[in-house]
């Protein structure tokens, strides 16, 4: 027998019960006479003391105790003497004397301390992940996932939906990133594609009729590694037939709130603010703002224009905006520091950053180039208070965008602005196309699936509007999509689907995807639309995302237990490697690396 009760759970009501426990040797201090271990397990740390006034041979034995030895301890257990218990430990009244001491397993010299390996090198935690994985605060992110996503399955089950497995071996799937492709030995030459979403074959569930789908599935996508993206992530897939925008949006905060709720105990209110696409790019500059915190951008075009200042006047006319923000109570800033601001900027890819300080008057060099009223009314518009320091970017407006919207957030950071609170909300009222520079043609924003808004699919059929070239007539087109947003992070999209095979042509004419490439691509879908489809949409979390933001944490390689790095390497197992020259003759492959 190991154990009868688990580490963490003795308290004061235990004192004077004899316990048998198991764990690792967590902390160690060695007090000549006593000796004293931190017992630890999954569910918390014990202390466990050694006296050889209990037993000699358990106190010689316990000599030979190292950091991460297995073993079991049995004792009675009694309460700290006054003036030891620690408060910060669910356990810190009581301690065990052990009168039994077994070493189930010694550990070898350890690459770093479990305890300290908050400080140790993301390399050699995740060499040694199973390490790591021993802290308690890793436990807890690890513990804290599997919580959200059996409440996720509790509330999904029980609004009817259906749990179902679509395939990982399958085709490629229209998400925008790389493929990873696997080889067929069955089929030479032939290769699966790992399922970027299982975007397709939960449309066909809906055309099969079974309404109500969900998942939590992995997806597959071979893109550029950041804190918020890995080459696998999980996905909470779901569908639902016979439904519009708002079904969908509803049973999504359902979700959420009931989620937050049950594993963080945060109560949060449905109705999750909406805005459009356009607003949300005028105001933050970004689709997916961080709404904790104000210094919200405005568009100073107009105003810019009643100047004089070349810099403004010149991005103007190229086509380009002024736009800006007020940094809060920053009108203090010296011109060294406006410097290294300016040169923040230009990191961010600025030709320049314009300043003017709010302080008794208006100052900066550019001021002289502003009549009077003109400066009070961009006071004005950006609600410049005194004390503030208003910044501008002249330039096309994607690019002043981009810029400002990462200023907003960088100066946020440094002037502690960023509330430790959740602020969810929906962008919708996305265009349905983006026009591609380089490859002269339309293309979805979200996938080539995603219906036009109810009015726009009139002007489609009917053949109202311009379909060729960059015509405005397109890019005016809304799509019935929605993405949601937490604390400035993109944790989930959706949309509602065609569900027309008319109509379907009709988009991959606009997106110029020719009959037989639309055919090779997604035909199995095409064809079942003509075959009674339902009208279905859907949506798909970001599960890693959601569960980094419940625990607070940097990065979601914190919540996902086996992570890859920045190169996609898992350091663990050492994948990806070479594969044996037999290997890839079974699948017909002859490998030649080809430097680029
Ligand atoms: P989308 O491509 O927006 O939609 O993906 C849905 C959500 O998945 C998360 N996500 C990622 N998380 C971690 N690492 C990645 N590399 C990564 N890529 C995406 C994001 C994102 O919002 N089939 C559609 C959904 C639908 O239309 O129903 C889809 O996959 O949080
Ligand atoms: P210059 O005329 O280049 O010396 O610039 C005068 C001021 O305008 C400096 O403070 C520059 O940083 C700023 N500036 C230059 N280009 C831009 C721009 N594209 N947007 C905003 N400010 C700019």
């Amino acid at each position: 027998m190991y154990r009868d009760r688990d580490c963490g759970e003795i308290t004061i009501s235990d004192i004077g019960k004899k316990m048998r426990l198991s764990g690792w040797v967590f902390r160690r201090r060695d007090h000549g006479g006593l000796i004293f271990i931190d017992l630890r397990d999954r569910s918390g740390i014990i202390q466990i003391v050694f006296s050889p006034d209990v037993s000699g041979d358990v106190h010689k034995l316990a000599h030979n105790l190292r950091s991460e030895y297995v073993i079991t301890i049995s004792g009675i257990v009694r309460k700290r003497p006054e003036g030891t218990e620690n408060i910060n430990l669910k356990t810190g009244e009581v301690e065990i004397y052990a009168d039994e001491l077994v070493i189930l397993n010694k550990s070898i010299a350890l690459p770093f301390q479990v305890e300290e390996s908050v400080d140790t090198s993301e390399f050699l935690k995740l060499k040694y992940r199973y390490l790591d994985l021993r802290r308690p605060e890793t436990q807890t992110n690890l513990i804290i996932r599997h919580k959200t996503a059996s409440s996720i399955r509790n509330y999904l089950n029980s609004k009817n939906f259906l749990e179902i497995e679509t395939p990982m071996l399958t085709k490629s799937t229209p998400e925008g990133a790389r493929d990873f492709l696997v080889p067929s030995r069955l089929n030479p030459g032939s290769f699966y594609a790992l399922p970027q979403s299982p975007q397709i074959f939960k449309q066909i569930l809906m055309i099969s009729g079974l309404e109500r789908y969900y998942q939590i599935v992995r997806c597959f996508r071979d893109e550029d590694l950041r804190a918020d993206r890995q080459p696998e992530f999980t996905q909470v897939d779901l569908e639902m037939s016979f439904v519009d925008i708002d079904d969908i949006i509803d049973l999504t905060e359902g979700m959420l709130t009931t989620t937050f709720r049950d594993v963080i105990g945060l109560n949060l209110d449905k109705g999750f603010p909406r805005l459009s696409y356009k607003e949300v790019m005028d105001r933050f500059g970004t689709d997916k703002p961080d709404m904790r915190f104000g210094m919200e951008l405005a568009v100073l075009s107009d105003l810019a224009g009643k100047s004089s200042f070349k810099v403004f006047l010149d991005a103007l006319s190229l086509g380009g905006v002024v736009k800006g923000f007020s940094a809060k109570g920053l009108a203090g800033m010296s011109r060294k520091e406006i410097d290294l601001l300016t040169q923040e900027a230009q990191s961010y890819g600025a030709k320049g950053l314009g300043w003017i300080r709010v302080k008794g008057s208006f100052d900066s060099p550019i001021v002289k180039f502003f009549p009077d009223e003109i400066l009070r009314s961009i006071a004005d518009r950006l609600n410049a208070e005194e004390g503030d320091m208003m910044l501008f970017i002249a330039d096309k407006e994607d690019v002043a965008n981009s810029i400002l919207s990462k200023l907003r957030i960088e100066l946020a950071k440094r002037l502690n602005l960023i509330k430790d609170q959740f602020k969810f909300l929906w962008v919708t009222d996305f265009p349905l196309l983006q026009w591609n520079e380089e490859e002269s043609r339309f293309e979805a924003v979200h996938h080539p699936f995603t219906s036009p808004s109810d009015k726009d699919i009139d002007k489609i059929l009917s053949g109202q509007i311009n379909l060729t070239g960059k015509s405005t007539d397109l890019e005016n087109l809304k799509a019935k999509s929605y993405d949601i947003v937490l604390n400035g992070y993109e944790i989930g999209g959706g949309s509602i689907r065609i569900h027309s095979g008319e109509l379907q042509r009709r988009l991959f004419e606009i997106l110029r995807i020719d009959k037989d490439e639309a055919e090779k691509k997604f035909g199995f879908l095409i064809d079942a639309l003509n075959y009674g489809a339902p009208p279905h949409g859907g949506i798909a979390l970001g599960f890693d995302r959601i569960v980094m933001l419940m625990v607070g944490a940097q990065s979601i390689r914190d919540v996902i237990a086996f992570p890859k790095t920045q190169k996609g390497q898992c350091l663990l197992s050492g994948a990806p490697s070479e594969v044996d020259y037999k290997q890839l003759r079974e699948l017909y492959i002859k490998s030649t690396i080809v430097t680029v």
